[in-house]
């Protein structure tokens, strides 16, 4: 299927005129009702991605949003943090002004997380709080997105039991938020729109980024690995890819505009490039031009060790402004659990990549996450998990207990695990990666980090916070003309997660800051 027909296609799928809950009001006016289909969310298609380059918001919207405001909570990844950025975008592009409470806004959105049941728990905590606010400003609009809304059983429940919801759009649907929220303002229904094939790539959209130091740029959405565990390949579709002049455009216009750290996304960056038809070509090759750019700092996020290819850990290497921290990943220490999570590499091949990575960078930082209380994991499997911990020294981790996931291949499977014994594991695996990561911060004591300084620190507003290259979080004292600026700080005392420190020298461009 050649590109102009995949984009009638989508065109048909976007203007399809479908049936809202209940009555038919497709007479009056074009509604949409798209419910989600984990089933068709699994398939692969051979389709080609669509590439739409040409965002534009339809004159007829551009005046919805005047004297209204929106608001938006954000649960989850930073793939969220980031579509969130874009609907901001859209909103600010329809008029809309912004607004930090949800008493003054006129559409709240909840941009959700799906990947284990507290995150959804929270979010349907949160649509409790905000029924009575429906009552008291009846024309208040809320709609739930994000990967929640991908799932089936949440929009029946959604449909069933939270009627003050007015509409709910998935995370292939995030372009389509003006014509979404001119429905809700007519429909007395829900309003309902989630494609679950594949997605497309949509260039051009607008952005109101969350601060001007550090900023995300997708390099590739969705996932093809079907880890069995995991929702996100069924909520963020199949992997596409971004043209690499796209991307080095965005990030050569973030620098421009000052931007001292990019953070490259993707729910599995390693995969970067495989679904390019035309060209053969890697995140290896991508970091490789990126590094060519004069900004700071250059991160991606998250690895997936499987393909995690020699040509990345040489183009890394070179360093520059490309930093040595890798978050990895890993899940569990077991071989045998690795399987059944079909992460499709042993622990001896997980260790022998860290090996590569060290051998060609000496001093990187590993962090990585892990899961534990998998179906039937053993005592034994579960003290893998803790040797492979020991034996890489990772700085930290962000570690979990297993969560079914309704449609995966592991909710499936029998448990035979009591939840006080995968409760008792995460207290376990938690107080190592405690050790392991005082152990790392107490290694900087007396020395000079660079800090790019974020702002003041929530605690104390007489100190100031930023991240080092290795992603620790250092607070100091120093002038707030710092803020912005990559500085270097004396470490005076090291804590479990963050450290302490002071300005070690005042860069001559900051002395006559406060
Ligand atoms: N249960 C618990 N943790 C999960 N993760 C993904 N799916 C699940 C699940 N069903 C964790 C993995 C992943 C991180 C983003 O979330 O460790 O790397
Ligand atoms: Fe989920 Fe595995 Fe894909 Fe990561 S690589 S998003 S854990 S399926």
């Amino acid at each position: 299927m050649n590109e102009e027909q995949r984009l009638h296609d989508s065109q048909i799928k976007a203007d399809t005129p479908n049936k809202t809950v209940g009555k038919d009001y497709s007479q009056y006016f074009q509604s949409v009702y798209v419910p989600p289909s984990l089933k068709e969310a699994k398939k692969r298609g051979k389709e080609e991605v669509a590439y739409v380059d040409n965002f534009s918001i339809d004159p007829q919207f551009k005046d919805l949003g005047n004297g209204r405001k929106f608001y938006i909570r954000t649960y989850g990844c930073q793939m969220n943090e980031h579509d969130t950025e874009v609907m901001a975008g859209i909103f600010q592009q329809l008029g809309y002004a912004a607004t930090a409470t949800v008493d003054d806004a006129d559409v709240i959105l909840l941009n959700t997380c799906a990947i284990r049941e507290n995150a959804e728990n929270k979010v349907f905590g949160e649509l409790g709080h905000l029924k009575h606010l429906k009552t008291e400003k009846p024309d208040l609009l809320i709609g739930v997105c994000g990967c929640m809304s991908q799932e089936e059983a949440v929009v029946n429940k959604i449909l069933k039991t939270y009627h003050q919801v007015d509409m709910i759009f998935g995370t292939h649907n995030i372009h389509r938020l003006p014509q979404i929220l001119h429905e809700a303002y007519l429909s007395k229904e829900m309003v309902v729109e989630v494609w679950s094939k594949e997605g497309d790539v949509i260039e051009n959209l607008p952005k109101v980024r969350k601060g001007s130091i550090k900023g995300w740029v997708n390099i590739m959405y969705g996932c093809d690995k079907f880890c069995t565990y995991c929702i996100v390949p069924y909520t963020r579709g199949k992997e596409r890819s971004r043209r690499p002049e796209d991307i080095i455009q965005e990030v050569r216009h973030l620098a421009a505009q000052g931007y001292k750290e990019i953070t490259l996304l993707g729910q599995n960056v390693n995969a970067y490039g495989k679904d390019l038809p035309d060209i053969d070509y890697g995140l290896g090759d991508l970091m490789d031009e990126l590094r060519k750019i004069d900004i700071p700092r250059i991160r991606f996020t998250t690895s997936h060790p499987r393909d995690f290819d020699d040509k990345l850990i040489e183009v890394l290497a070179k360093g520059g402004n490309l930093l040595d921290h890798i978050h990895l990943p890993v899940q569990s220490g077991s071989s045998e659990i690795l399987k059944i999570m079909a992460r499709k590499y042993t622990r001896e091949r997980y260790v022998e990549l860290v090996r590569k990575i060290r051998e060609a960078m000496p001093n990187a930082t590993l962090t990585t996450d892990i899961i534990v209380g998998f179906p039937n994991e053993t005592e034994e499997q579960f003290e893998e998990t803790l040797s492979l911990y020991r034996e890489i020294g990772f700085e930290m981790a962000y570690t979990y207990i297993y969560s079914p996931r309704e449609g995966t291949p592991a909710a499936r499977m029998t448990d035979n695990v009591p939840m006080e014994v995968k409760k008792e594991r995460l207290q376990r695996l938690n107080a190592l990666v405690a050790e392991y990561a005082a152990k790392s911060m107490k290694a900087y004591e007396g020395q000079i980090v660079h800090v790019l300084v974020e702002g003041e620190s929530k605690r104390n507003p007489d100190v100031l916070s930023g991240y080092t290259e290795k992603n620790k979080l250092v607070n100091f004292t120093g002038p707030k003309s710092a803020i912005g600026q990559i500085v270097p700080v004396k470490v005076t005392a090291a804590k479990t997660w963050s450290l302490d420190g002071e300005l070690a020298e005042t860069p001559a461009d900051l002395k006559a800051g406060v």
